[in-house]
C-alpha cells in the first residue's frame, strides 16, 4: 500500500515537474500578447501598421512608413520577428530587452526617441520579458524594413512629427 502511494506521488510529482515550464511559458506569451496589442508596438512596426492597415500576415515584420526626424534622419520601425537576419533573432532576450527599456541596441547606438523606451523603461520585470516572449513565439517574417537615412532621399510615405 505504501509502496503504490509513493509510486502515485512519484508520479504525480513527475507529472507536475514537466507541466511546470510549460504552463509558465504559455503564461508569458499569452501576457506577451496581451501587453504588444495594447501598447501599440504593431502601429510602428508592422507594415501598413502607420497607414491603418496592417498586414496581419508580416505581424511585427518591419514597417514601411518612416519617422523624418528634422536634422536627424527618417527612423523605420525595425523587423521585431525571430527571423535571424532581418529580425531579431540573433539578438538575447537580455538585448531586446534593453533596447526596450534603455534604447541601448547590442551595438552600441541610442535608438532614436521615436521608438517609446522611456515610457516603456516603466515595464516590470514579468512585462518586459512578456514583451520579448510573445514576438519570438509569433510566426517569422523576412521583411527588412529600410535602414536609418541620414537624409530623406525617397517619395515614399513619411509620418512627420
Ligand atoms: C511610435 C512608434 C513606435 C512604437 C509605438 C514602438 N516602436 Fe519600437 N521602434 C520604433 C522605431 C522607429 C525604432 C527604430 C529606431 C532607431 O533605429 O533609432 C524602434 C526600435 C525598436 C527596437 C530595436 C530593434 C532594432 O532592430 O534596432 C525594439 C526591440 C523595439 N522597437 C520594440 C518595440 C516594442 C516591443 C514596442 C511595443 C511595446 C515598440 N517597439 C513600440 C518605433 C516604435
Amino acid at each position: 500500500m505504501a509502496t503504490a502511494r509513493s509510486r502515485l506521488l512519484a508520479a504525480t510529482t513527475m507529472v507536475i515537474a514537466l507541466a511546470g515550464p510549460a504552463l509558465a511559458e504559455d503564461a508569458r506569451i499569452e501576457l506577451g500578447k496581451y501587453l504588444v496589442t495594447i501598447s501599440g508596438c504593431s502601429d510602428c512596426h508592422t507594415p501598413g501598421g502607420l497607414l491603418g492597415q496592417p498586414d496581419m500576415a508580416r505581424y511585427l515584420g518591419g514597417s514601411d512608413v518612416g519617422f523624418a526626424i528634422p536634422g536627424d534622419g527618417v527612423y523605420y520601425g525595425p523587423n521585431l520577428t525571430p527571423d535571424k537576419e532581418t529580425g531579431l533573432g540573433a539578438w538575447t532576450d537580455q538585448q531586446i530587452v534593453a533596447a526596450i527599456r534603455t534604447g541601448k541596441r547590442p551595438d552600441g547606438r541610442t535608438l532614436s526617441g521615436v521608438m517609446p523606451y522611456p515610457a516603456l523603461s516603466h515595464l516590470t520585470e514579468e512585462d518586459v520579458e512578456g514583451i520579448v516572449a510573445y514576438p519570438a513565439a509569433s510566426r517569422r517574417s523576412r521583411t527588412r524594413s529600410p535602414a536609418r537615412s541620414d537624409r530623406r532621399t525617397s517619395r515614399a510615405p513619411l509620418c512627420r512629427w
